[in-house]
């Protein structure tokens, strides 16, 4: 049986309990209208940790002005079934007032690997991230903590703070879940039209054209990158936010294929902005 946590307070009472009977936890945080991608980190957690904890919270810090924060889908009872199917043991669902009662002095700012990519677009996206996570990671007491691969930058920014600020805790990388014709699972992709939902697949499509040119011997990220837009452009009419070919996870530029790389890309469609990527080790 799932328990919900609204407050704080509630929250810590319980962890530290459970910290008590030496029990490891699991976390995986989310921003809730949880689809598979969410449950498939929910089941992975499970298996490292006895106890697992699972956040809802639009996090505002992490939308610009001009984002869509106020109309990010949001579906708190089905959420709380899907927890319940799914083995949570602890729902913690804050409000924006619980999280931020607005008395903060300090914040964070991340000043590498965000000058690409989602980062380049989305200022100060990264810094509205590490902050909700910093606070999640004390109040869960986590061991471990679950995070998709499908915002890979998230999971390199992510192991970043980890390092940064010596949390002990172990970060999972989960693969990305995907529909049956290839699109990532995302929450936001019930903003695509009928039309933009079968263009959508062609983004994936596209990221295993690039792998495929790869393994064939083409070792230019230009030459991979051009091709990649190109194809991209000639299936979809979405908007190319970015295509790039960086190492990873320090996501440095790359002059010559020959190491672990992501590829990844961001095409805005009318009313979603859609991200996917690949990691290939050329190393
Ligand atoms: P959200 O977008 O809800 O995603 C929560 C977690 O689910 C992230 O680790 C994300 O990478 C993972 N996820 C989403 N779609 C996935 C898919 N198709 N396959 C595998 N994993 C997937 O990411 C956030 O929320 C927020 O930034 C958060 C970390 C909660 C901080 O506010």
């Amino acid at each position: 049986m799932v328990k919900v946590i609204r407050t704080i307070n509630e929250l810590t009472n319980i962890t530290n309990q459970l910290k008590q009977a030496n029990e490891t936890i699991g976390f995986v945080p989310t921003m809730g209208y949880l689809h598979e991608g969410h449950t498939t980190l929910m089941e992975e957690c499970k298996k490292y940790a006895d106890t697992l904890i699972v956040s809802i919270f639009v996090n505002p810090l992490q939308f610009g002005p001009n984002e869509d924060f106020e109309r990010y889908p949001r579906d708190e009872k089905r959420d709380q079934t899907i927890a319940m199917e799914h083995d949570v043991d602890y729902l913690f669902m804050p409000s924006v007032d619980e999280m931020y009662p607005g008395n903060d002095i300090i914040t964070l700012h991340v000043t590498d690997r965000v000058d690409v990519l989602c980062g380049k677009s989305r200022p100060n996206h990264f810094d509205g991230v590490v902050t909700v996570l910093t606070k999640l990671f004390h109040l869960t007491r986590a061991d471990y903590v679950c995070f998709g691969l499908k915002d890979a930058q998230q999971v390199a920014v992510v192991k970043g703070l980890i390092d940064s600020f010596n949390f002990t805790l172990k970060i999972i990388a989960v693969p990305t879940v995907r529909e049956m014709d290839g699109l990532a699972k995302s929450s936001r992709n019930v903003y695509l039209s009928d039309k933009e939902r079968h263009e959508a697949t062609y983004l994936f499509k596209a990221l295993k054209e690039a792998k495929q040119l790869m393994i064939d011997g083409e070792k230019n990220p230009v030459m991979i990158k051009e091709k990649v837009k190109k194809y991209i452009k000639h299936h979809t009419n979405g908007e190319i936010d970015y295509v790039d070919i960086l190492t990873f996870p320090s996501l440095d530029t790359v002059e010559t294929i020959d190491q672990q790389i992501i590829i990844a890309v961001a095409v805005q469609f009318t009313k979603a902005r859609l991200i996917d990527n690949i990691i290939v080790d050329h190393s």
